[in-house]
């Protein structure tokens, strides 16, 4: 705690709180862009600050992305003691596999000894597939899941990197790159006014189910994504727990 005074880590803490209006802001020393380790830092915070919220009984949606699979691997089995299910927050095959939220919760499932369910939902598909799943019973189970979630975890990521990793069609990414993304969190792209320009179709929780959602816990860091995290929390619900690092925190502080 000594050394977090030393190094300014609590005022770049509470400067980002009151710029972005959310509930806290937990920063991490160094730059995960630079450093790998960092990332996983990112991860261990997250546990902590998990270990503090969880009640006894909790649904928690999870997205995917490598800060999210840095998660996972710091959650370790006294989380079991308390009853957890993991789902995904929204379909999600189409990234790497060790990326997918499918992946993840199981990996976060299996080292609490919790338990999890799988969302077999591509992250894009077209009107006519979404109306045809929803109506799947087990797709629709899970989905009652994830809107009963009491705790969302997700990544934020920078838009054009997103649109790369996911195989936009150029339709989309004209979109995207008209309306200038900056950010992207959970299938949403947005500009630097926090404005949405793109949304991609899936099944599974949508922005304004977060309103309803005790927790919501955003774990992001690296100075290239300072951009992605600013626009973000435009839209974020004020109950937002922002988790992030150096590299990021001061970055956020500058714009
Ligand atoms: C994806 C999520 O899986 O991961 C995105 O669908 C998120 O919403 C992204 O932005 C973050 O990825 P990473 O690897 O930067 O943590």
């Amino acid at each position: 705690r000594v050394m977090r005074d030393i190094m300014g880590i609590n005022t770049l803490e509470r400067q980002l709180q009151e710029r972005m209006g959310i509930r806290k802001v937990i920063v991490v020393p160094g730059d995960s862009d630079r450093s790998p380790w960092v990332k996983s830092e990112l991860g261990r915070a997250t546990a902590n600050c998990m270990r503090d919220l969880l009640q006894s009984k909790n649904i928690i949606a999870v997205t995917g992305g490598s800060t999210m699979a840095a998660v996972a691997d710091m959650l370790t089995p006294d989380f079991g003691e308390k009853d957890l299910l993991f789902v995904p927050a929204r379909g999600g095959i189409g990234e790497d596999v060790k990326n997918q939220a499918n992946t993840i919760c199981a990996i976060m499932a299996d080292n609490t000894n919790s338990r999890n369910r799988v969302f077999y939902v591509p992250d894009q598909v077209s009107t006519e597939v979404y109306k045809s799943f929803i109506k799947e019973p087990l797709i629709y189970e899970v989905w009652n899941l994830v809107k009963s979630a009491s705790m969302v975890l997700h990544g934020i990521g920078d838009a054009i990197t997103m649109a790369e990793r996911r195989n936009t069609s150029p339709e989309d990414l004209h979109k995207i790159l008209d309306g200038k993304a900056v950010g992207e969190a959970f299938g949403y792209y947005f500009n630097e006014a926090g404005e949405i320009v793109h949304k991609v179709l899936t099944i599974g929780l949508q922005l304004d189910d977060l309103e309803n959602v005790g927790d919501v816990v955003a774990v992001a860091g690296g100075e290239s994504k300072a951009k992605a995290i600013r626009a973000y929390m435009k839209q974020a619900p004020s109950s937002t727990i922002l988790i992030t690092d150096e590299g990021a925190a001061k970055q956020l502080l500058q714009g």
